[in-house]
């Protein structure tokens, strides 16, 4: 019974890790492709940093909806793992170079202003003369930002236990895929070139996380696999329209870095 129940598993994870590996957003990234080479001028690397700010702050939106839409205390708590940690507890795990541990739980931990993701970017986009109002916020986004952040908020907080699930695939595979490492490449050379102060902790940071959130959601799928309410075909679609929700942010910086468009 276990071997049936594994290898019924298995092949539907490797269905699931089809519809990642092939998805043009995973194999043909324009935008992080042609970032990474560090050729961005001062208004694309603002322009970018404008239109992640915005993705980011409400991705923290998206994962509350998750937590109010989980199936088990125990997936509720996994998820207010990673809201907290977002919002600013830290976790407790071994620090990194930074100072800042990938691992570990935010339970008993303490709140700070300054460790939340959204300060970290806020402290890279300032001496990019981004202030406060110019990031973050649902108005400072290009329409094809606005239309992933729906997505976001649509699938991967969607009240479909098998849709969210879908979507949480999707997401952190895509995520640990490799495009932090191209962002930081090119954000590297860009700081080397023009000699601003730019704190690179939020990109370094979450490349270094999410391989363990990869494996989370890994763990998740395979504990959602055998629950009453899980539908391959929904968990499927979300996964694939998640993607393409996701595709659709990288291709509108790709259409004004070709338009030249100013942040
Ligand atoms: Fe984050």
């Amino acid at each position: 019974m276990t071997t049936l129940v594994h290898s019924t598993l298995d092949r539907f994870r490797a269905r699931a890790d089809g519809v990642v590996a092939s998805h043009p957003v995973v194999t043909d990234n324009r935008f992080t492709r042609w970032f990474a080479d560090g050729a961005a001028t001062d208004a694309e690397v603002r322009h970018l940093t404008v239109q992640f700010s915005v993705f980011s702050h409400l991705f923290v939106e998206a994962q509350l909806r998750k937590c109010i839409n989980a199936t088990t205390l125990e997936s509720y708590r996994a998820g207010k793992e990673i809201l907290l940690n977002e919002l600013g507890v830290s976790f407790n795990g071994r620090a990194g170079d930074d100072g800042v541990a990938t691992e570990g739980t935010v339970d008993g931990g303490r709140f700070k202003f300054g460790a939340a993701h959204f300060e970290w970017l806020l402290r890279f986009a300032a001496p990019l003369g981004l202030g406060f109002e110019d990031v973050g916020k649902p108005r400072n986004a290009t329409a094809a930002t606005r239309r992933f952040c729906d997505e976001l908020l649509r699938i991967y907080g969607s009240e479909d236990p098998s849709t969210a699930e879908g979507a949480s695939y999707a997401v952190e595979h895509w995520a640990a895929a490799g495009f932090w490492k191209e962002l930081i490449a090119g954000l590297t050379a860009y700081r080397d070139r023009t000699g601003l102060p730019l704190p690179l902790g939020f990109w370094t940071w979450h490349d270094r996380v999410e391989d363990q959130h990869a494996a989370h959601t890994a763990d998740e799928l395979a504990d959602a696999h055998g629950q009453p309410w899980f539908d391959e075909d929904r968990f499927l679609a979300a996964a694939q329209e998640m993607l393409d929700g996701v595709q659709g942010f990288w291709d509108g910086l790709w259409q004004d870095h070709l338009n030249g468009a100013d942040a």
